[in-house]
């Protein structure tokens, strides 16, 4: 048996609706101080709009990515109050988070708007974070599966598995998301277990074994090793943690650990 190439390991923070460009620039600065110009996986920072310039410059010169928190599905046009991923790119951003459930459940996008920003992200040259996960009451009724088979279905249906292969994905359960209550590493394990063969099924052989699946939720810096040892987690999205260097840090060299 030929072995399998091990899939490359990612800590990507989601700074939500936090950070200023100076804040931004001033966690850049310490994020970049901490983890030198080559962290020891790949990191990517996703700060809010107005501070991807800031941090941009704040990060100069280091490996870790710039990634954005969304993006229109146009390319530009007169969608007042909008950022389009051609705007995203010459801001410097190589990543965009797609269909994260505070878009989904707050903005009501819907699994067909996520389809096309994925595939927008995908044309204006950014790596889309395709973000799937079941509410509470959702895991409560055992519909899990059927909630994330819906959501990947929706949003890889008609990629090859090499293009799968070109984005992220994040399984973020809703109930997990802000809480504090982060699935256990078996919950996270099967739900990334689910996401890889409904990749399987829709974008064709090979297209879920080389996905790249990311827990997200509640990941902080005392539990990330527990997760990280599970194979099936190649890496976290993280929300509260990626605020503060120092915990950001500690996550990010858990994730490096097991690699
Ligand atoms: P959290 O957020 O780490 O604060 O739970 C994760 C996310 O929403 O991406």
């Amino acid at each position: 048996m030929s072995p399998v190439a091990r899939r490359p390991r990612v800590v990507a923070g989601n700074w939500k609706m936090h950070k200023t460009g100076a804040e931004g620039a001033a966690l850049a600065h310490e994020l970049v101080a901490l983890l030198g110009a080559r962290p020891p996986c790949a990191v990517i920072v996703c700060p809010p709009f107005p501070a991807l310039e800031a941090v941009r410059a704040a990060l100069q010169g280091s490996a870790i990515g710039l990634g954005a928190q969304n993006l229109h599905a146009e390319p530009r046009g007169a969608f007042t109050g909008e950022v389009s991923g051609p705007m995203l790119a010459a801001a410097g951003c190589r990543y965009v988070i797609v269909g994260h459930s505070e878009r989904r459940h707050g903005m009501g996008e819907d699994d067909a708007l996520v389809a096309r920003k994925l595939r927008a992200a995908r044309r204006d040259g950014l790596t889309p974070i395709v973000c799937a996960g079941e509410t509470l009451s959702e895991r409560d009724q055992g519909l899990t599966a059927d909630v994330l088979v819906r959501q990947i279905r929706a949003a890889y249906e008609g990629l090859s598995p090499a293009e799968a292969q070109e984005t992220l994905i994040a399984y973020e359960p809703v109930w997990a998301i802000g809480t504090g209550r982060v699935a256990t590493p078996e919950q996270a394990r099967d739900a990334h277990r689910i996401i890889r063969a409904t990749l399987e099924r829709v974008v064709g052989p090979g297209g879920g074994a080389a996905a790249c699946v990311l827990y997200g939720g509640s990941v902080n810096a005392e539990n990330a090793p527990r997760l990280f040892a599970e194979p099936e987690i190649d890496g976290a999205l993280v929300g509260g943690a990626s605020l503060e260097a120092a915990s950001f840090f500690r996550i990010v060299a858990a994730a490096a650990a097991v690699v």
